[in-house]
């Protein structure tokens, strides 16, 4: 891939300027220094490699050289009060053109994992940049694993993951899925934190009515802090999860982790 022949595939899509590296540390860090340097809205970075991709809560994110899709959209005039959904806003495009074009059911773990058949292919980090009270941008960045050589192996997983191409069982044009999710994060955004929005993201809200342990990240390590049962999203996007002694508790935190349980409270 190169820069001309990316901008050829995203032709008839309406986007900002687009940067193409065939390696690089990270296309968030690339897009925040980007920010700073007056990218407008809508600029989008992407690389081949990243040799310092970054996940949520301080982890690293793999991506090899081609065999995944790394990403990174910048959003300018997002509400602050919103920041939660449009962290969803990528997990549910990439979800949709999953589904649309490839017939995959993808679920997302909350905030923003996105699952098949329990097992991760993608991953959101959002990053918010203030100058002072005001929100300036959100840089979206986005990590897909596309062929089977992008998912790391057992020992470097916090959870257990997949590849777009192992859940087909048939190779996938890279290139193409990228638009296709670009696509679809383009057809969702207006909708951000509307109800419309909110409930397809519950529809596709992992471990529904199962029992789960929170845990709260304290630097690199986790806390388990509540065990209690997928309830559903309210509709600022907050997690409803209730606990054996029936109350329903809201999680508003990015900082925390879910696992499903295997040993159920009596
Ligand atoms: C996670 O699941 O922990 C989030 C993973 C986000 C990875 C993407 S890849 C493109 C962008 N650049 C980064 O360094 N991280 C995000």
């Amino acid at each position: 891939m190169d820069q001309a022949s990316l901008e050829e595939v995203f032709a008839g899509l309406p986007l900002g300027p687009v940067r193409y590296y065939e390696r690089t540390g990270s296309t968030n860090d690339e897009a925040a220094r980007w920010v700073e340097n007056g990218a407008p809205d809508l600029a989008l970075v992407v690389a081949d490699e990243q040799t310092a991709g970054r996940g949520r809560l301080g982890r690293s994110w793999y991506t090899p050289p081609g065999s995944a899709l790394a990403f990174t959209l910048v959003m300018k005039n997002a509400p602050q009060e919103e920041i939660l959904p449009y962290t969803a806003l990528g997990a549910l495009a990439v979800s949709a053109a999953l589904d649309k074009h490839y017939a995959l059911k993808p679920q997302i773990k909350w905030p923003n994992d996105v699952l098949v058949s329990g097992r991760k292919l993608a991953g959101v980090l959002v990053e918010a940049f203030w100058r002072g009270e005001q929100l300036q941008a959100l840089i979206l960045g986005i990590g897909i694993n596309v062929a089977t050589e992008s998912v790391p192996t057992e020992a470097n997983l916090q959870f257990p993951a997949t590849s777009v191409e192992s859940s087909l069982g048939r190779p996938v044009d890279r290139w193409t899925l990228l638009k296709q999710a670009l696509q679809a994060l383009l057809d969702w955004r207006p909708l951000v934190g509307n109800p419309e929005f909110i409930q397809a993201w519950e529809d596709r809200l992992a471990f529904r009515g199962e029992w789960v342990q929170m845990s709260e990240a304290v630097s690199e390590t986790t806390r388990p802090i509540e065990m209690g049962q997928v309830d559903g999203l309210n509709s600022d996007g907050s997690l409803r999860l209730m606990t054996s002694d029936g109350k329903v508790h809201t999680i508003r935190s990015g900082d925390i982790r879910l696992r499903p349980v295997d040993n159920l409270p009596e």
